[in-house]
């Protein structure tokens, strides 16, 4: 018999990236709305909770003249995005683009045509006063001419305490509401993967967040000082229940089982 093979690590990044991210679908809607609203092309974007820092990655590659950084706390999945997706990107574009291990929360924090908080990531702030702060700090930052993205989920599954099962290739992704207190909306989300081999890696990323509705956040951002926001909705896939992966802006929409969506907010 040869060697005995190693058991490869769980790389959970790698994992979640897959099952999770879509960076070129979210730059090509930043892209898009920002020139409909601004009547200009983006040029630099902050990413807030940036995590491995593949969107931003994605949006410095996206045009010779974009610039971006990616603002985390946590060194575990910056390192991981310094060799994954920034050692892949051209010496010109790895000047576009900066990590910045930090707090979202940090006044020194840059500003930028876009600045975004995507993946749920803020509903870590669980009280009023504390995602009120988040956001008050990220309106300073505002230019003129910034515009400032969130996305959200939402629908009556999202309060149902149930793991729902995605095939991918190679794997399955499981998204878990694990808990839901309908007195505060305090809920806990995991995540668990189904590897190549067949084994099941529980609680590879655990969430304990609020989660917060399209109106409460709307009311919030005004109160923080944005002047405008705009709430998007997802066109329907023809062939299917789902969505088509094309967003646009809407005041009334009749309720589904779960949904994803965006908000954008003007100065
Ligand atoms: C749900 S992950 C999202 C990562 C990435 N944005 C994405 O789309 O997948 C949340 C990230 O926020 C980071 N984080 C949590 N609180 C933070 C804070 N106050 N400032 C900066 N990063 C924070 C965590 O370290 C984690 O990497």
């Amino acid at each position: 018999m040869g060697k005995k093979k190693e058991a490869k690590a769980f790389d959970k990044h790698y994992y979640y990236e897959k099952a999770v991210q879509n960076p070129s679908h979210e730059v090509e809607f930043l892209a898009k709305e920002y020139k409909r609203l601004r009547k200009r092309k983006a040029v630099s974007l902050r990413e807030d909770f940036g995590g491995t820092g593949f969107l931003s990655c994605e949006w410095v590659m996206d045009a010779k003249s974009n610039t971006a950084v990616a603002i985390d706390l946590d060194d575990d999945p910056i390192e991981y995005g310094k060799k994954k997706h920034y050692a892949r990107l051209s010496a010109n574009e790895q000047k576009r683009m900066n990590y910045i291990k930090g707090n979202v929360l940090d006044e020194n924090n840059p500003s930028a045509d876009i600045i975004c908080a995507f993946n749920f990531s803020y509903f870590i702030f669980k009280k009023r006063t504390a995602l009120l702060n988040y956001f008050r700090s990220v309106r300073k930052k505002m230019g003129p001419e910034s515009v400032f993205f969130l996305d959200l989920f939402g629908g009556p599954e999202s309060q149902t305490l149930m793991e729902e099962e995605t095939e991918h290739e190679s794997f399955s992704y499981y998204w878990d509401c694990q808990k839901f207190n309908p007195l505060t909306n305090e809920c806990t989300f995991a995540i668990h993967f189904k590897d190549a081999q067949g084994k099941k890696h529980k609680n590879a990323f655990v969430y304990h967040w609020r989660l917060w509705s399209m109106p409460e956040l709307r009311d919030l951002l005004i109160e923080a000082g944005f002047s405008q926001t705009i709430a998007y909705w997802e066109e329907d896939d023809e062939d299917d229940e789902g969505g088509n992966g094309t967003f646009y802006p809407s005041e009334e929409e009749e309720n589904c089982e779960s949904w994803v969506t965006y908000i954008a907010a003007l100065p």
